[in-house]
C-alpha cells in the first residue's frame, strides 16, 4: 500500500512502549497517521505488529534527546503535515543518586534533562514549521514529580517541561496551536521502572494506589483518554496549561 503524503501526521516519541504505545494504537485505530520515535528498532516494530492499522503506523528510530537524531526524525516526517505532536518520550533512569562530585552531578543531571527535557525540545522545535495551522495539537508527557519535587534531576526536567509548554503555548497560539503538559501519576503496564533498573514491586504498586483517592494506579489507557481529547478539534480552547492526571493523588512530602 503507498503512503499518501499529503495526510498529516501524528507524531509520538516513546511510542515503542508504555504510554506512548498506547497513544499511537489509539490514533491510528481512530484513522490518523502515526509515526512512533525511540532509540530501540524491537519495541517499535511490536508496536506496528500490534496495530488494527499497520500501514498507517509508521516509524522512526532516533535518539531525538540529540540534534543527529532529530535530524533522523525530520528525515522520517519528509516534509509531510504535523497534526499532533506527543512527546511520550523519557524515563527516570536510575537518578536516585545522582553524586556530589562536579562530574558526577554534570553526568547525572546532564542525562536527566537531555532525555526529559532536551527528548520534547528538540524534534518540536524542529517540526513546529510543518504543524497545521488552525489544527495542531502539542501534548508534552511531564510528571507528578515535576510538581511535587520528588525525585532530584528527574523532578526538575518534568517541571522546566511544563515551563517549556507555556512558553511553546504563547508562540504558537496565534497560528491555531495549542500546547499542554500532561503529568501524569503512577503508571503500571509501562517500561518507566524496568527502564529505572529496579522494577515497580507489588508493595510499591499498593503504596502508590493507597496514596490515590480512587485506590488505584494509573493504566496507560488513562493517559490515552486525556491525550485523545487534548489533541482532538474540542480542545482547541485549552492551551499553555499542567493537567495532572493521577487518580487525585494525595501527595506525601
Ligand atoms: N510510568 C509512570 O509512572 C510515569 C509517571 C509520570 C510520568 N511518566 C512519563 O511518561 C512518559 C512515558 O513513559 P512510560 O511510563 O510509558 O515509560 P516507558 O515505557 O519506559 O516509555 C518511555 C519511552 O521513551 C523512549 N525514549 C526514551 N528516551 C528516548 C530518546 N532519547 N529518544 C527516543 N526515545 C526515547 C523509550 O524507548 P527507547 O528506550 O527505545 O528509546 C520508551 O519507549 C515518560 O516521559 C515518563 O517520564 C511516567
Amino acid at each position: 500500500m503507498t503512503t499518501d503524503v499529503s495526510r498529516p501526521l501524528i507524531i509520538v516519541t516513546g511510542g515503542g512502549t508504555g504510554m506512548g504505545r498506547d497513544i499511537a494504537l489509539d490514533q491510528t485505530k481512530l484513522g490518523h497517521d502515526v509515526l512512533i520515535v525511540g532509540r530501540r528498532p524491537d519495541p517499535l516494530e511490536e508496536t506496528r505488529s500490534m496495530s488494527a492499522a499497520p500501514h498507517r503506523l509508521h516509524t522512526a528510530v532516533a535518539d531525538i534527546s540529540t540534534h543527529q537524531g532529530t535530524t533522523a526524525l525530520l528525515d522520517a516526517v519528509d516534509g509531510r503535515p504535523v497534526k499532533a505532536f506527543v512527546a511520550a518520550a523519557g524515563g527516570q533512569g536510575d537518578f536516585k543518586d545522582p553524586g556530589t562530585s562536579p562530574e558526577e552531578v554534570d553526568e547525572a543531571w546532564t542525562e536527566a534533562l537531555r532525555k526529559n527535557l532536551f527528548s520534547a525540545i528538540l524534534p518540536i522545535e524542529a517540526v513546529l514549521p510543518l504543524m497545521v495551522d488552525g489544527q495542531g495539537r502539542i501534548v508534552l508527557i511531564g510528571s507528578t514529580a515535576g510538581l511535587d519535587g520528588a525525585g532530584g534531576p528527574y523532578a526538575t526536567a518534568k517541571a522546566a517541561l511544563s515551563g517549556y509548554g507555556r512558553d511553546l503555548a504563547t508562540r504558537v497560539g496565534r497560528r491555531g496551536i495549542t500546547a499542554n503538559t500532561l503529568a501524569p501519576g503512577f503508571v503500571a503496564a509501562t517500561d518507566f521502572f524496568e527502564a529505572g533498573g529496579y522494577g515497580a514491586s507489588a508493595t510499591m504498586i499498593e503504596g502508590a494506589a493507597s496514596q490515590t483517592l480512587v485506590g488505584r494506579v494509573g493504566q496507560p489507557q488513562d493517559i490515552t483518554a486525556s491525550v485523545r481529547w487534548l489533541i482532538s478539534e474540542d480542545a482547541g480552547w485549552v492551551t499553555a496549561q499542567t493537567i495532572t492526571v493521577n487518580g487525585g493523588t494525595v501527595i506525601v512530602r
